[in-house]
C-alpha cells in the first residue's frame, strides 16, 4: 500500500470515528480555532499535569474529513508528551503538511506521515493543521488559535 492509499484509508478511517471527540472533565487548557477559509471552527482540551506532560486531549467542533482525522489523530499521539516533545513533533508536522521541508523525518512522525498528502492541495494545509494551532495556542493559554500558513 503507497502512502497515498495509506492517506484515503487513514482520513476515512478517523474522520469517521474520531478518538476523542469529546468534552475532557477537569480541563486544564482550552482553546478554540477557526480556519478562516471556510468557517470551520473547533475546540481542543488538554489535561496537563504539574509536569506539563499531557495526560489527556480532547476536542470537539464541525470541520471537513481532513480537520477531523488530524485532530483525532493529534489526540492519540500526544497523550503522555511533555511541552518539549509536542513543540518538536508540531514543527515536524507542519513542516510535513506545508512542504517547507521535504526531507523532514517521516519516521519520527509515525503514522502523522500521511499527512504529507495534504502539501498537493494548499488549500488542505490550513484544514491539517487546524488542530495544531488550536492545541498550541491552549499550550500557550492563548484562547484563539493564530494560523501562520
Ligand atoms: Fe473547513 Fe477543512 S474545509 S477545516
Amino acid at each position: 500500500m503507497d502512502l497515498r492509499d495509506l492517506y484515503q484509508e487513514v482520513i476515512l478511517d478517523h474522520s469517521k470515528k474520531p478518538r476523542n471527540f469529546r468534552q475532557l472533565p477537569n480541563v486544564s487548557l482550552e482553546a478554540k480555532g477557526h480556519n478562516p477559509l471556510c468557517g470551520d471552527r473547533i475546540t481542543v482540551q488538554l489535561v496537563v499535569d504539574e509536569k506539563s506532560v499531557i495526560q489527556e486531549v480532547g476536542f470537539q467542533g464541525a470541520g471537513c474529513a481532513i480537520s477531523t482525522a488530524s485532530a483525532s489523530m493529534m489526540t492519540e499521539v500526544l497523550q503522555g508528551k511533555s511541552e518539549k516533545d509536542v513543540e518538536a513533533l508540531f514543527e515536524a508536522f507542519h513542516e510535513l503538511a506545508t512542504g517547507k521541508d521535504t526531507a523532514v523525518d517521516a519516521e519520527r512522525l509515525g503514522k502523522l506521515a500521511v499527512f504529507a498528502g495534504v502539501r498537493e492541495y494548499p488549500v488542505r494545509v490550513k484544514c491539517a493543521t487546524l488542530a495544531w494551532h488550536t492545541m498550541r495556542a491552549a499550550l500557550a493559554d492563548q484562547e484563539e488559535a493564530v494560523s501562520t500558513e
